[in-house]
């Protein structure tokens, strides 16, 4: 290959330095080593900036000024609602709201291996957190598995009562109670921004007949409810808990419709929705196979929707997925007589 200048030059900047023998290495052999250079600007220092020192100063005095007026505008008393607040450690074993719902109600004596919720750490809104704070003594209820609760003395008055599991952030709860006064809802989650929004709407609304409860339904079933107690169950989008090794997770199982059989009485109606199809097809074959319920369907399949279950929030987001919605009714059958021998 002949000796292309170009070529050469190339090579000897991929290199780094000047090729052995080249004019350009014995030029710098010649000066000896290269003086030091001022350290290079920031890269993030706009180009003009770099050439033109006062505009650089200029600059920087302007962003000094910026971040000023930043932490100012955070430590102001009157920083409005929506400025982050620092968060504020508390002392281990404090409350995160004195007077409102409790972090582990039922505690350790109660601790179910198997849940059926997964803990969601979420921000609890200013106005989510007021209500906990105001409303939890007058609505709120914690599931400690404590005591067994007169539900007519919870509402203060005789009227139905049904279940409803997992309500989520309680708009569609809200929803029913509203267009529902004379029935009764005790409404349990563990999701506390979700319970702060429904005290919230319960408030505004003026739902007397909504009462919240923090914890494991489970529990609440199984600990403080007496038999035949409630007059329907409601549980709308469960966890679907996808994968098979999380199956075990589902709420709506052999055992946990035995338990729920116990507190509701003869002609209540069990009523399921969920857009996960074959978390459908589970909850149609234990519900049809368990003795203590019926299908309300005379095909022994899913039920239209009634007119009272409003979209609840889950729903929304299933069907905005093109996700199939199949809703299940089912009712309580008459207990049975125990048979004695002629
Ligand atoms: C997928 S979300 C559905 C919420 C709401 N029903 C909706 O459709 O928008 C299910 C909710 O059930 C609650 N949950 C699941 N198992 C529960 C249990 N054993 N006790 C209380 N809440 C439970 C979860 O915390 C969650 O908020």
């Amino acid at each position: 290959m002949g000796n292309r200048p170009g070529y050469s030059r190339v090579s000897a900047r991929y290199r780094g330095s000047p090729a052995r023998g080249s004019p350009a290495r014995e030029s710098a052999a010649r000066k000896g080593p290269a003086p030091e250079r001022p350290p290079k600007e920031s890269p993030r220092t706009p180009r003009h900036a770099r050439r033109c020192p006062e505009r650089a100063e200029r600059l920087r005095a302007r962003a000094r000024k910026i971040d000023r007026i930043v932490s100012d505008s955070a430590h102001a008393p009157d920083a409005p609602d929506s400025a982050p607040v620092p968060r504020s450690p508390r002392p281990k074993g404090e409350p995160r709201f004195p007077d409102g719902p409790k972090a582990d109600p039922a505690g350790s004596h109660f601790e179910r291996r198997i849940r059926s919720f997964q803990p969601r750490r979420s921000r609890v809104t200013t106005g989510q957190a007021d209500a906990l704070q105001r409303l939890w003594p007058k609505w709120g209820l914690d599931i400690d598995g404590s005591r067994t609760l007169d539900l007519s003395e919870l509402f203060g008055n005789a009227r139905p009562v049904v279940l409803e599991i997992g309500f989520g952030m309680g708009e569609a709860t809200a929803q029913m109670g509203a267009d529902d006064p004379d029935t009764n809802i005790l409404a349990v989650d563990v999701h506390t921004p979700g319970q702060g929004n429904l005290l919230n709407l319960a408030d505004r609304y003026g739902l007397s007949n909504i009462r919240v409860a923090n914890g494991d339904a489970i529990i609440l079933l199984r600990e403080m409810l007496t038999p035949d107690a409630l007059d329907g169950l409601r549980v709308y989008f469960p966890d679907p808990w996808p994968k098979k090794r999380h199956h075990k997770r589902r709420l709506i199982q052999p055992e946990f419709l035995t338990l729920a059989a116990t507190r509701l009485r003869p002609g209540a109606l069990v009523h399921c929705a969920t857009d996960w199809e074959p978390y459908a097809e589970q909850m149609l074959e234990v519900l049809t196979a368990h003795p203590h319920f019926e299908n309300t369907q005379p095909d022994g399949g899913y039920a239209p929707r009634p007119a009272f279950r409003p979209v609840t929030r889950f729903e929304g987001q299933g069907l905005d997925k093109g996700h199939v919605v199949n809703d299940l009714l089912f009712r309580r059958v008459p207990h049975q007589q125990p048979t004695t021998g002629a």
